[in-house]
C-alpha cells in the first residue's frame, strides 16, 4: 500500500471560455505559420491564465518569440500529463520508441549494480523506472506533478511511496530519510535552470548515491553557448558542458555520461544524454 499523498496547489479561476478562444486561434496562427499574430495571441493566453495550464510561455519561447522560462509550469506539466496519462505508455513507448528506463538498468548493471536500499525517482510518470529497477532497490518512492500519472503507478503496486508534487520543491522541502539511488528519467526537459534540482539532489542524497538522469540536447550551433534553450517541441534541451557544471558544482562525479536517442518525434531521433553520477564525499 503506497503512502499517497497530495502537494498540488489549487488553480485560481480563469474565464474559460475567453481562454479557450485565445488558445484555439494561438494554435491556429502559430500552425497557418503567423507566428508573431500566434505570438500576440500566447502573451493573450497567458494574460488570462498566469498559472499557464496551456504551456504558452514554454510555446512562446519555442517559437523564438518570448523569453526563455526557467521551466515548464506546474500546471502546465500537470494538466498535460493528467490528460495522457491513459495512453502514455502506448505513445511513449510503442509509437516513439522511449526506453530510457532500461539504458539506465544496462548502465547501472555495468557500473554501478547496487544494490539499493531507497531510490527516489523524480518525475516517475506511470512508473516505468520503478518497473525496470524494482529488483535492485528495497524501497522505492515516486514524486510527480501529475496526479493521474502518479494513479497509474500507484496501481501497479510497485513503488513503496508516492507523492503529488513538484520534484524540485520535494527534493528541498520532503521530510524523508536521503536515497542513495535517484533517477529522473526523461523530466529534465521539463525543467530549464537546473541549479535547485542539483541542490536539492545532493541534499537528498547519501555519500556515494547514484544519480541517474537523461536529457535532451540540440545541435551546437543551435545551443550557441546557452546553458538550455525551449527545443521545437516545447521541451528543454540542455547543453553537455552545463549538466557537467551542475554536477561538479553539488559534489556529484560523472561515471558515465553517453549520447542516447530519447525518443522520435516526427520519424526523426530525438537525441540526448543519459548521465550516471556518483555523490562524492564532502570536503
Ligand atoms: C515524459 S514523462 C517520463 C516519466 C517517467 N520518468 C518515465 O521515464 O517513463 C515526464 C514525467 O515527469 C513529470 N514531471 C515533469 N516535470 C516535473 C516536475 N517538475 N516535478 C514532478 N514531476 C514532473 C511529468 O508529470 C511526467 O509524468
Amino acid at each position: 500500500m503506497s503512502d499517497h499523498e497530495t502537494g498540488a496547489a489549487e488553480a485560481s479561476p480563469v474565464d474559460e471560455e475567453a481562454l479557450a478562444e485565445a488558445y484555439n486561434r494561438a494554435l491556429a496562427l502559430e500552425k497557418a505559420g503567423d507566428l508573431d499574430a500566434a505570438a500576440e495571441a500566447y502573451r493573450e493566453v497567458l494574460a488570462l491564465d498566469p498559472a499557464d495550464h496551456g504551456g504558452a510561455a514554454v510555446r512562446l519561447a519555442s517559437m523564438g518569440r518570448g523569453e526563455t522560462p526557467t521551466r515548464a509550469s506546474e500546471a502546465y506539466v500537470a494538466t498535460l500529463f493528467d490528460q495522457h496519462a491513459g495512453e502514455f505508455e502506448s505513445i511513449l513507448v510503442d509509437q516513439l520508441g522511449y526506453d530510457v528506463p532500461a539504458l539506465v538498468r544496462q548502465a547501472l548493471e555495468e557500473i554501478a549494480p547496487g544494490p539499493y536500499e531507497r531510490m527516489l525517482d523524480l518525475g516517475c510518470g506511470t512508473g516505468l523506472a520503478g518497473e525496470v529497477l524494482r529488483d535492485m532497490a528495497a524501497h522505492i518512492t515516486g514524486v510527480d506533478l501529475s496526479e493521474t500519472m502518479i494513479e497509474v503507478t500507484d496501481e501497479k503496486e510497485l513503488y513503496d511511496a508516492l507523492y503529488v508534487g513538484d520534484a524540485v520543491d520535494f527534493l528541498q522541502h520532503a521530510d524523508v530519510e536521503p536515497f542513495d539511488l535517484i533517477t529522473a528519467t526523461d523530466v529534465l526537459p521539463y525543467l530549464g535552470e537546473l541549479e535547485a534540482f542539483f541542490e536539492g539532489a545532493a541534499e537528498l542524497a547519501t555519500e556515494g548515491a547514484v544519480l541517474a538522469f537523461s536529457s535532451e540536447t540540440l545541435p551546437d550551433e543551435t545551443l550557441a553557448g546557452r546553458p538550455f534553450m525551449v527545443g521545437p517541441h516545447q521541451r528543454f534541451a540542455h547543453a553537455q558542458a552545463y549538466l557537467g557544471k551542475m554536477l561538479a558544482d553539488h559534489g556529484f562525479a560523472g561515471l558515465a555520461i553517453g549520447d542516447i536517442v530519447v525518443r522520435h518525434e516526427m520519424g526523426q531521433p530525438v537525441p540526448g544524454h543519459l548521465v550516471i553520477a556518483r555523490k562524492q564525499k564532502a570536503d
